[in-house]
């Protein structure tokens, strides 16, 4: 038994002011704000979700040309789920929102660090004292020089703060005046994420707490007395912005070969800059102090919401208690799984639970949420209240959350259902298992739908590591192992533009209007999902397609190829194109009035709203195929469609 000290007093800024406050700024700096995209990428295979404010532009940032303009500024939803290991810190979260803004071709490295600095430190904006910061720069190798204008830019602007700011040897720690630090490929460069494409170095600015340093985190080594550094992962130095200036491309051949057009690409972190502004961590920011709150009512805890934890966490599961820092632990955990959880529920092209890709990695965070729910003695049903709070929290800023409420609660809900009794015995199974292996990690996956994650955390616990290849071996002997589900396919970054994705892209559209020919003009486009090896279409539709109408579907699409007919775009307000019978559109996507968007035609064929690319002409596709009709919820169909 034990008490949570008292955290601090109740907090001025909030997410919604920041979020405001960014976006207002960079308009002002002549920016166009665009509207955050789904987190899961529509056109996409490299990774499971949207991992950072640049991946929607991908395109743009190859040089198709972006309706609002040259320059460009959003809060995008974003999940990573590399750092779920690190959530329970002061500054990891699996979902989080990242504030960016972008210059394709416009102004470079001198304009977007002294927006950075003008919007961190000025007294009209964040007004953050200019002293708590320190900077990374690229030291420079054999591909690409030191970022010395980098060095300069903000030698100028920590001056005009009065600051001298000189360049330090972060092996040696902080000293003096040193406040920019050079480091290698490894920390300060972004992209590409695949073998070729845009990228170049960043740097990024870190917020001193001054707080002390998790000791065992410290990457200098520790003897108790020796400063760290910015990049040091102790927890002092809090990265909040990473500027991007991406200016070569890497080439097949592994060289790195100056950009024609370059670009700036920065992200922020919005729950990181609240808790810099509010002088605490992540989860004592408003929002996140009202989901802890909810947790600690389902956990029986008496407090009161503005100023929690503040009372004795009760007896922990299975008849012993936790410490305190396990106990913070667990409540942090639930409140960031289950947010992320809504989220990815509640998305424009949501997913639901389930043993591959994104439905994976929901039922992952679900199910450890569940966990750690019985961990800190939870008894009942607890998930579908949190998540009415984080909707009632959420809602009124991600539209989608409160549409789409009652899919998500009853989602949410169910997958605890399916999950707590079996959990319940299968904890028992564990604690009498005296070996941990691969074999018995699929048999409690089997058994009682533990992922294969969380019985290697809690063997962790126990001092065991589990040998994932015998774990994955036995799950092949079964079924098929979705390779996302543990294969390193989270990491962001640029996306894969290869030719067979786009010849997809545009048999989408081609497919898209052959349904409203033969279904008729009630389909609409529900969610795409392109791989390399097939396209994917859900669209809503009451029945199942017969089989004379999907092979019509198909004849129309492969007539339209014969036909070569060409393909071309144009930018329009979003009124305007509706006028004109543009389809494909997510209304989500495109609420501001008068904003302009693309839209592309194929031929007299087609008109849709999209952001691209796409073939030249049809002819490049090939032959088209329809490989699968099936149901994926009430009044939603799916076809599969691959090309020959
Ligand atoms: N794309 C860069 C990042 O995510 C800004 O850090």
């Amino acid at each position: 038994m034990f008490k949570i000290q008292n955290s601090k007093p109740t907090l001025s800024i909030t997410t919604n002011d920041i979020r405001k406050l960014y976006l207002d700024f960079f308009k002002s700096k002549g920016h166009t704000i665009i509207p955050s995209a789904s987190l899961i990428p529509e056109n996409d295979p490299t990774v499971l979700f949207t991992t950072a404010g640049m991946h929607p532009l991908v395109p743009y940032l190859l040089g198709e040309p972006h309706p609002g303009g040259h320059r460009l500024a959003s809060a995008q939803k974003c999940v990573r789920t590399g750092d779920i290991d690190e959530v329970g810190d002061n500054r990891h979260l699996t979902f989080f929102e990242m504030l960016g803004n972008w210059s394709l071709g416009d102004y470079f490295k001198k304009e977007a660090i002294a927006f950075s600095f003008e919007f961190l430190t000025s007294k009209e904006w964040l007004a953050i004292e200019p002293t708590r910061f320190f900077v990374s720069v690229f030291e420079g190798d054999d591909d690409a020089p030191k970022d010395k204008e980098s060095i300069s830019y903000w030698q100028e602007n920590f001056k005009s703060a009065g600051i001298n700011a000189d360049v330090g040897d972060w092996k040696k720690g902080i000293s003096g005046d040193s406040r920019i630090f050079t480091y290698p490929k490894s920390k300060n460069w972004w992209g590409p994420a695949g073998e070729t494409g845009p990228c170049g170095p960043d740097t990024e600015m870190f917020y001193d707490t001054l707080n002390l340093p998790d000791k065992s985190k410290h990457t200098t080594g520790w003897t108790g007395a020796e400063p760290c550094h910015p990049n040091c992962d102790c927890g002092r130095y809090v990265e909040m912005w990473n500027d991007v200036f991406m200016q070569y491309n890497k080439n097949k051949n592994g060289t790195f070969e100056p950009l024609k057009q370059q670009n700036v690409d920065t992200g922020m972190g919005l729950e990181r800059t609240v808790a810099v502004l509010n002088q605490t961590n992540i989860f004592e920011v408003e929002e996140f102090k009202k989901i802890i709150s909810s947790i600690l009512t389902c956990a029986g805890v008496v407090h009161e919401e503005k100023n929690i934890p503040t009372s004795v966490y009760p007896r922990g599961f299975l008849g012993h208690n936790i410490s305190e820092q396990e106990a913070i632990k667990a409540v942090r955990i639930i409140a960031d799984h289950i947010r992320a959880a809504v989220f990815i529920l509640g998305d424009e092209c949501g997913v639901l639970p389930s043993n591959i890709g994104q439905g994976y990695v929901l039922r992952r965070l679900i199910r450890r949420a569940v966990r750690y729910g019985k961990l800190m003695g939870i008894t009942g049903k607890f998930t579908r209240i949190v998540a009415e709070k984080v909707i009632e929290l959420f809602g009124e800023t991600y539209h989608e959350l409160s549409k789409n409420s009652e899919k998500i609660l009853s989602e949410i809900e169910k997958e605890e259902e399916k999950f707590a009794a079996a959990l319940t015995r299968g904890l028992k199974e564990f604690e009498k298992l005296s070996a941990v292996n691969g074999k018995t990690a699929f048999a409690l996956y089997q058994s009682y739908g533990f992922p294969l994650e969380l019985t290697e955390e809690m063997a962790k616990e126990k001092g065991i590591e589990i040998n994932k290849k015998t774990f994955e071996e036995e799950f092949k002997k079964h079924q098929e192992l979705s390779r996302t589900a543990s294969a390193g396919v989270f990491k962001g970054g640029l996306a894969d533009n290869s030719e067979i994705i786009v010849k997809y892209h545009t048999a989408t559209h081609l497919l898209h209007q052959a349904l409203r020919d033969v279904l008729g003009s009630h389909i609409e486009q529900k969610g795409s999902n392109i791989t390399k090896e097939r396209l994917r279409f859900d669209f809503s539709h009451p029945q199942k397609m017969t089989f004379d109408e999907l092979s019509r579907a198909e004849s129309i699409v492969n007539e339209k190829i014969k036909e070569n007919l060409p393909i071309g775009f144009e930018m329009l307000p979003v009124e305007e194109a509706k006028k004109r019978g543009a389809i494909g559109l997510f209304e989500e996507k495109y609420k501001i009035v008068g904003e302009k968007v693309k839209m592309y035609s194929i031929g007299n064929y087609s008109i849709e709203i999209c952001g691209g690319p796409h073939v030249k002409a049809t002819g490049e596709i090939g032959q088209f195929k329809i490989i699968k009709e099936e149901a994926v919820a009430s009044g939603i169909r799916r076809i599969k469609a691959i090309i020959l």
